[in-house]
């Protein structure tokens, strides 16, 4: 079967009337024909609430590369969205990603440092006899959840031993890290928001315990915590509630990003039997796969930006505080910018996606969240051909992380 998601469907009134805040279930199945909708009519699309949505790449690329015109600092849309000073306003203000430089450059200078590529390389092993042992547990059971067998047990490994969480103690970090970065989707329930304010104070407490004992006992140069509790960059310390708050965010930010982008390529080479044969006999392509699940089915498909100073966008006259989302998931599908977009082509090259946004805030994990799935998918498809799908996989349905909750799958 060759999907080609949404490539023949006639606009919508979704389309006409999108509004990221009330978003039909339809669209969460393949939001694809909705985005096409908007690059096509409307890329700078005034959504009901006076922000915008953008989808075009060329404009993605514009705004995740200018910084004297586009903000990250997110305090202005937190305050009404969380409440000024609650658990998840200061979390998600604090953490580098929601803010500009010269904070953000000193928190990022520290991360980058400590993900090199001997860094990489050193964790390679550990990653490989992990993928090895699930393989071995979906082979004992025949019948399994991709997701929670699988794709999940991996990030949560890999960014344990980044930051040097105890195995034992590894249990909760999942759920709360669905529970605070969920909070950002677009529209939030009122028991979606008790559970991330929830989420961000156990979560404290947790890394607070984790970086005392990392205080009383400092590690070596490659271990990212102790780098960041030391800072060797000559800048000021972090204080304790940005370090604890940059910690809790790493740990949240290669989670639910590297799962989603696991059971995503599972599901699209269990569902494009043509790529799979093609990857089955050609490990060199494992990079690109992953490469094109990330154009594909971007795991994470929404990013924001304030405009800080007038500018000029398609077209469209900004005005300082106005509110951008930028539409990775349309951009990535941008005939503009790639052939045949709608194709799922395992070796599609040039590849210049924006899965990981582009700019001064790209994904600073992105190396290790390629890693991870060059080591998972094509290993896990050619160690078991007879892989399967039991069932209907289920969707996540949020807009900003795209995935599924669930992959029943069979070895029979
Ligand atoms: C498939 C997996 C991943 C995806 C799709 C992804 C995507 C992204 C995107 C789109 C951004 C930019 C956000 C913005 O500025 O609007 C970002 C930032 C970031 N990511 Fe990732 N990410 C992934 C995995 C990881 C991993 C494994 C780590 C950590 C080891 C990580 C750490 C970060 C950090 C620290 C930032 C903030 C960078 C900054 O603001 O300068 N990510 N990521």
């Amino acid at each position: 079967m060759q999907a080609t998601s949404g490539a023949r469907d006639e606009p919508t009134s979704v389309a006409a009337s999108f509004d990221p805040e009330h978003l039909p279930a339809a669209f969460f199945e393949d939001p694809y024909p909705t985005y096409r909708w908007l690059r096509e009519r409307d890329p700078v699309h005034r959504c009901p609430d006076g922000s915008l949505f953008v989808t075009r790449y060329a404009d993605l690329d514009t705004v995740y590369r200018d910084r004297t015109h586009f903000s990250s600092d997110k305090k202005l849309a937190f305050g009404p969205k969380f409440g000024p000073g609650t658990p998840l306003y200061e979390h998600h203000t604090t953490s580098l990603v929601f803010n500009d430089d010269p904070y953000h450059a000193r928190v990022r200078r520290q991360i980058a440092g400590a993900l090199t590529p001997n860094a990489l390389k050193a964790m390679t092993p550990a990653v490989t006899t992990l993928i090895e042992r699930l393989g071995d547990a979906l082979a004992a059971k025949g019948r399994f959840d991709l997701i929670e067998d699988f794709a999940a047990a991996i990030p949560v490994e890999v960014i344990g031993n980044l930051l040097g969480v105890p195995r034992e103690e590894r249990g909760p970090l999942r759920a709360w890290s669905l529970a605070i970065l969920g909070a950002l989707d677009p529209a939030l329930s009122a028991e979606q928001l008790a559970r991330g304010q929830r989420a961000v104070t156990e979560f404290l407490s947790f890394t607070k315990a984790l970086v005392d004992d990392r205080r009383r006992h400092l590690r070596g140069d490659d271990d990212l915590l102790s780098r960041l509790i030391r800072d060797e960059t000559g800048g000021a310390l972090l204080s304790e509630t940005e370090l604890l708050h940059n910690c809790i965010f790493l740990l949240n930010a290669g989670h639910e990003t590297t799962t989603n982008l696991i059971g995503n390529a599972l599901v699209l080479l269990l569902t494009h039997d043509e790529e799979r044969a093609r990857l089955m006999t050609d490990p060199t392509l494992d990079a690109s796969t992953v490469e094109e699940c990330l154009r594909y089915e971007s795991s994470n498909q929404l990013g924001n930006r304030f405009v800080s100073a007038a500018v000029s966008l398609a077209g469209v006259e900004l005005a300082p505080g106005e509110y951008l989302t930028l539409c990775i998931g349309a951009a990535n599908r941008d005939p503009e910018r790639f052939p045949d977009p709608d194709r799922f082509d395992i070796g599609r090259a040039p590849n210049p996606h924006l899965g990981f946004a582009a700019g001064g805030h790209a994904c600073v994990g992105m190396s290790v969240a390629r890693l991870e799935g060059q080591l998972a998918v094509g290993p896990l498809l050619r160690r078991f051909p007879t892989l399967s799908l039991a069932g209907t996989p289920i969707r996540g349905r949020r807009a900003r992380f795209r995935g599924f909750r669930s992959i029943p799958a069979t070895l029979a």
